[in-house]
């Protein structure tokens, strides 16, 4: 299966502003800067549809993309945890965030992004042991790979399972990405069409 065709929908902050909930929609969420625009971009072949910076807090709101002629949603979420913003201006990021997240009926899995050349940060364990306790369906996309050799690539994904291994008894599934190289792709879009057929919204 492809991305055949990508439409930017609609920017806000108010959920009750997102397109109607009636069709499958798939989130990206992370640190600033750690990929998010850029995996958007890669997946659907455009690489102005979703806005990309060097400089974090890029995106500053919820941003629909309708995928293949409104058959389902891609949403580019704010980054979480810059701290150069203000504080004022993290908390009311991480507000509509956290917002959208519970909100959002027609939300089917969230895809949670994490630069492989790090560590396991703090904000991204206590985000995911949140999305557990709150019961959101979720995968981790290591992002940045083409950075790495094949070898410390396999190193930083084994210690961060590990460290998750900690909080919980099975790991989610996860991803391998680079926008630059294109890497996982294929396994990123191939996983959101076999979830979209055990869809049914209404
Ligand atoms: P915010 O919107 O600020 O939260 O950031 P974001 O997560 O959307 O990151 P964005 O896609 O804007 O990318 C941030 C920077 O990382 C840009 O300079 C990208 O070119 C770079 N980048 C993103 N993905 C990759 C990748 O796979 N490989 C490499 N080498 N650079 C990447
Ligand atoms: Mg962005």
């Amino acid at each position: 299966m492809a991305i055949n065709q990508a439409k930017f929908i609609i920017s806000n902050t108010d959920i009750k502003k997102c397109p109607e909930p009636n069709k499958p929609e798939y989130a990206f969420i992370g640190r600033s800067n750690v990929g998010k625009s850029s995996l958007i971009n890669m997946l659907t072949n455009n690489k102005n549809l979703a806005k990309i910076s060097g400089r974090p807090g890029k995106t500053q709101l919820i941003n629909h993309f309708s995928i293949n002629n409104d058959e389902w949603y891609l949403v580019d979420l704010p980054g979480y945890g810059y701290a150069k913003v203000s504080k004022s201006l993290i908390g009311s990021f991480d507000k509509i965030i956290r917002s959208y997240i519970l909100k959002r009926e027609n939300l089917v899995c969230l895809f949670v992004l994490v630069d492989s050349r790090h560590e396991p940060q703090k904000k991204d364990i206590e985000f995911m042991n949140w999305l557990g306790q709150n019961g959101v369906p979720f995968v981790i996309v290591f992002t940045k790979a083409d950075k790495l050799t094949a070898r410390v690539l396999e190193e930083n994904v084994s210690c961060y399972k590990k460290e998750m291994l900690k909080d919980w008894d099975s790991l989610p599934q996860v991803f391998i990405t680079s926008s630059s190289s294109r890497q996982g792709k294929e396994e990123l879009i191939e996983f959101i069409e076999k979830t979209n057929e055990t869809i049914e919204l209404g």
